[in-house]
């Protein structure tokens, strides 16, 4: 069996710099058409010039490939609303980025007060730019497995209502109640959704074993939760689409007393989700996913180009660790065989 569709984009990506840019640029570059590129870097992508420098980076880690890197800026409270308005009129940035204070990977420069960005969202509401957001709360008193829910009722809601025009983009949704949040909403939101919150739940992280490498921010959460993820990936709701969160961090970091949130999903991605759709018997819906409606969300235009997808009798192999220095970044496991190979 063959499945031709156009060529997917990726809606969230970190593809870090120096050397790990190098090793996995081409990783994305080779699979994807286009990717909108985080910027939680040390130090962050919080001005137009750093995203233009950066961009230019990501160019040149790529070489030839087709590839085309959006860029995003990473809201700070001292973001000023002129920077990104400029930035996203002359086509630098798709986006801007909200991190919660100590969310995440990076994320220290983030927001603490929200009411200290308003000026720059409401600016961001009248020039129709996009806000991509981190959806957790960070206090130390929430359960882990309750940040995101506990986001939505507490921040995005709120201000949601302080600011209906502003277009957001929930990042990363891992809950039945993110999906239920964005299925009912009455418009200017969509969510994106990675390979790895589609495919495994907490029992694959911590049953029988710590299993280090699916560790990643929001993390991943029960069955039920996963499934909700999966229907609503799979039912040609066009404002869910693939932002893969392929977010590589050495193995000795992953590996370590505390280790990092992330997985480095680029390299299956494709085979990982043709499997799951196939067994939602939702095939036809996987191109909507991956190449349709996270562009039609920014705005633009379909890829032309296509990838061939095959299903043989033979499941691909995880990929070979990425080799960076004396470390590896290891690829995602999907802990099933997947008979979809890209070809
Ligand atoms: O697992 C994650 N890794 N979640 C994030 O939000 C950030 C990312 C990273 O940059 O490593
Ligand atoms: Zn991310």
């Amino acid at each position: 069996m063959k499945l031709t569709l156009r060529r997917p984009d990726d809606w969230h990506l970190h593809l870090r710099d120096n050397d790990m840019l190098t090793a996995v640029a081409g990783v994305s570059a080779a699979r994807f058409a286009r990717a909108l590129i985080m910027p939680n870097l040390v130090p962050p992508v919080v001005a137009r010039a750093d995203a233009i420098a950066y961009r230019t980076r990501i160019m040149q880690a790529v070489g030839g490939a087709s590839f085309t890197p959006y860029m995003s800026l990473y809201l700070t409270e001292n973001t000023q609303p002129s920077e990104v308005v400029q930035a996203a009129k002359d086509g630098t940035v798709l986006a801007v980025k909200l991190y919660p204070a100590g969310a995440t990977t990076n994320s220290a420069s983030g927001v603490a007060d929200l009411s200290k960005v308003m000026p720059v969202l409401e600016a961001m509401a009248q020039n129709n730019i996009v806000l991509c957001v981190h959806g957790e709360v960070t206090h130390a008193e929430v359960d882990i497995f309750d940040r995101e829910a506990q986001f939505i009722d507490t921040v995005l809601d709120p201000l949601r209502s302080q600011l209906p025009e502003l277009r957001i983009v929930m990042e990363h949704i891992t809950t039945r109640q993110a999906a239920e949040y964005v299925t009912s909403s009455a418009g200017n939101l969509a969510a994106s959704i990675t390979t790895h919150h589609l495919m495994i739940n907490r029992n694959h992280m911590l049953a029988g074993g710590i299993r280090p490498h699916y560790y990643c921010l929001p993390i991943v959460k029960r069955e039920s939760h996963r499934e909700a993820l999966l229907a609503v990936a799979t039912s040609g709701d066009p404002r869910f689409f693939l932002g893969t969160d392929s977010a590589p961090h050495t193995k000795n970091t992953k590996l370590s007393e505390c280790g990092c949130a992330g997985v480095f999903n680029a390299a299956n991605t494709m085979e990982c989700l043709a499997s799951l759709f196939e067994e939602q018997d939702a095939l036809e819906m996987l191109e909507g996913f991956t190449s349709v409606n996270g562009a039609n969300w920014y705005g633009l235009a379909l890829n032309e180009e296509t990838i061939t997808l095959e299903k043989r009798d033979e499941p691909m192999s995880v990929p070979e660790p990425i080799v960076i220095g004396d470390d590896v970044v290891v690829p995602f496991d999907p802990a099933r065989p997947i008979y979809w190979h890209q070809i």
